[in-house]
């Protein structure tokens, strides 16, 4: 088994994990900032956490939902190479007092905004923000059901808080599901 087998069980699973395109795209950003401590939110059954410690020092990782959080503890202490601290939380109800150089977020959509605001306190002063999943399958709200609309709503407004955010300057790129790299004004 290798953790590449992690990938086929997602999609198995029908269990949404980043892009092979935005897992690469995470993987520069990592060598290009030289990131040692990465903060994940959404682990998910542990994919994406899995192949990005071979990159870094250290991950720390929230996952919510109890069962998700059972099958990513598996697959972690199967294939993890041990710089994985994975915890099961609902992020906005964390504190943590450490900093990290790059926190990834890619959990509930509608909220972000209030994941953004609330972590950007954990990051380092050149550490990035990176969130996936901004292009939303590229879903046009003239084609959904009205929770899906509402949601694009809600990305589409983080989009524009990213945009207009005074103490962040923002890039987003079009990679896999549509990413943004955040960082401080200077
Ligand atoms: C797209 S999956 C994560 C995929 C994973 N990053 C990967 O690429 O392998 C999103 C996960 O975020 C979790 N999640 C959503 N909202 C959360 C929250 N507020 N706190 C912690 N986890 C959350 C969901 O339960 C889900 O498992």
């Amino acid at each position: 088994m290798t953790k590449s087998d992690l990938k086929d069980l997602a999609l198995q699973m029908k269990f949404p994990i980043v892009s092979d395109e935005g897992l690469g795209f995470l993987i520069d950003k990592i060598k290009e900032n030289e990131t040692k401590k990465l903060l994940e939110i959404g682990t998910g059954i542990g994919y994406s956490a899995v192949i990005l410690e071979e990159y870094v020092d250290s991950i720390t990782t929230i996952e919510r939902n109890i069962y998700i959080y059972k099958i990513a503890k598996m697959n972690i202490e199967k294939y993890s190479s041990g710089k994985i601290t994975l915890i099961n939380a609902d992020a906005l109800e964390l504190s943590l007092e450490d900093k990290y150089d790059l926190i990834f977020i890619d959990a509930a959509k509608a909220q972000y905004r209030k994941m953004f605001n609330k972590f950007k306190n954990n990051l380092t002063d050149d550490g990035i923000i990176v969130c996936d999943n901004l292009s939303f399958h590229n879903l046009k709200p003239e084609n959904v059901s009205r929770n899906t609309k509402a949601l694009l709503r809600k990305i589409s407004n983080f989009k524009e808080f990213l945009k207009t955010n005074i103490e962040f300057e923002t890039t987003f790129i079009d990679v896999g599901d549509g990413m943004s790299v955040s960082r401080r004004k200077r």
